[in-house]
């Protein structure tokens, strides 16, 4: 049997892509392998968010010339947001690439390999967002207890900074019907917690007649079998107070909300066009705050966007220690080629950006670390996710809040069980604690 393995970089959508990818290549007699050196077809699933993601996979690829050289019929593809992005200009850099197929192209994945012959030619599928025969090409997992459903594909906001829109195409919905289908499944096949996915899962349904996101949260909190909802990621703009409600309605949906802000300056944000100010957002999450009082809040932020001053960084900082964020990811500007923002005057001097994501970070860290010392003493629920990957006999899950915590393992825990953990020790990206007895 032909064996394939896919590398995978950037957003859970990507590793859904992935999964549907290996499904697909399942269907033409494929298998699975780990083993670079065993694999007949090497294919990457590529993201281009950030110019560090490109140079890293451009890395691997190089990587992949010599493995080519000592077996010429291993078929190289680059797939994803990075094929779409750069096209025919990554045969160019890399000629022993033999396809390049973007993110709504998925479905042509297998007619591609089977065109391949003695004598390579660089094949292209990069159809704009107008195909979406790729959405529907089914996800194929390995069975386990978390699993993601993208519920929508696309983005229409065209953020100034993100290349995300033009290389996954426009929004559009799956319909509540299937997507609950496809966790009626997954539940019956022993998944006990599902994260929906979305580049902005709060316009769910737009222009359709399937309800909003609060009516698909409703709708999956229905299901059997499923103990927890999550969903990512949520564009403050567009979550509406049904939104909030669901949440607090709907036992299984976590009490966490990822908010990404990306900046705290008013002058910032619009820049950036995110489509709300600074005293929205405080207003959202004091509303969220008021209806789920035991949330857990966490965010995105950019650094050195074109226009940064020092007295607006000080602002984002300001802003940031004021919403007391449960965790940060913080990301330095990259400038991306066919975005409104790499043309803006006024681009941040990279040492400066390196100096205030520092600054940030080590704000960050103090208030996560803070966050989770009141934890100390409280017992919490963990869904049980297994071993940690440094030592067998501590254990990992998370909390409803989506908090880490490592304890000793004792024996009657299972992996996708809900289990009270009372938290000993916090640390700033993890608490550690000790099992409870079931009560
Ligand atoms: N649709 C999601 C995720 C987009 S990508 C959202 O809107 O939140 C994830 C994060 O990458 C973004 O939230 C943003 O913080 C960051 N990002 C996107 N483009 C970037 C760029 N050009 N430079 C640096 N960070 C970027
Ligand atoms: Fe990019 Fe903005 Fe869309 Fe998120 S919402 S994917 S940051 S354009
Ligand atoms: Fe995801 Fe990166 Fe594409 S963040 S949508 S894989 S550009």
């Amino acid at each position: 049997m032909k064996k394939y393995l896919i590398l995978t970089y950037g957003c859970q959508m990507n590793e859904n892509d992935s999964q549907r990818l290996g499904g697909l290549l399942q269907k033409i007699g494929y298998e699975e392998t780990t083993v670079m050196e065993d694999a007949d077809a090497i294919l990457l699933n590529t993201c281009c968010v950030r110019e560090s993601a490109e140079l890293k996979i451009y890395g691997k690829i190089g990587e992949i010339k010599g493995l080519k050289r000592d077996k010429p019929s291993l078929i190289v593809g680059v797939c994803g947001c990075m094929a779409q992005k750069n096209q025919k200009a990554l045969f160019k850099r890399a000629p022993h690439i033999d396809f390049v197929v973007g993110p709504n192209n998925l479905h042509d994945v297998p007619n591609i390999i089977a065109q391949i012959g003695e004598e390579r030619k660089h094949i292209l599928a990069t159809d704009d967002g107008i195909n979406t025969e790729s959405d529907h090409v089914p996800t194929v997992r390995k069975q386990g207890m978390t699993a993601w459903v993208p519920i929508m594909y696309g983005c229409n906001n065209f953020c100034t900074y993100c290349i995300v829109p033009y290389v996954r195409g426009r929004e559009r919905s799956r319909t509540i019907a299937e997507i609950c289908t496809e966790i009626e499944d997954l539940a019956l096949e022993g998944c006990r917690e599902v994260t929906l996915l979305g580049q902005n899962v709060n316009s769910y349904g737009k222009g359709t007649d399937e309800g909003d996101f609060a009516d698909l949260l409703r709708a999956v909190n229905e299901i059997k079998g499923i103990e927890r909802i999550r969903y990512m990621t949520s564009h403050p703009r567009d979550m509406s107070q049904r939104v909030i409600e669901a949440v607090r309605d709907c036992e299984k949906v976590c009490d966490h909300f990822h908010l990404p802000v990306q900046a705290g300056s008013d002058v910032l944000l619009k820049r950036m066009n995110r489509g709300y100010t600074t005293e929205y957002y405080r207003d959202l999450v004091r509303r969220i705050r008021e209806a789920n009082p035991n949330a857990t809040l966490t965010t995105d932020l950019i650094v050195g966007f074109p226009g940064e001053t020092d007295e607006l960084f000080e602002e984002t900082l300001a802003f940031v220690k004021e919403m007391r964020y449960d965790a940060a990811y913080t990301f330095l500007y990259s400038k991306r080629s066919g975005t409104p923002a790499a043309e803006m005057d006024e681009q941040v001097d990279i040492k400066v950006k390196k100096a205030r994501l520092q600054k940030l970070m080590d704000m960050q860290n103090e208030n996560s670390l803070e966050l989770n010392q009141a934890y100390v003493g409280r017992t919490v629920e963990v869904m049980v996710e297994g071993p940690s990957k440094s030592d067998e006999q501590t254990w990992t899950g998370r909390t409803t809040g989506n908090k880490i915590i490592l304890w000793p393992y004792v024996g009657t825990e299972k992996v996708g069980d809900l289990v009270n953990v009372r938290v000993d020790v916090a640390q700033t990206w993890l608490l550690k604690g000790t099992l409870q007895e079931r009560g």
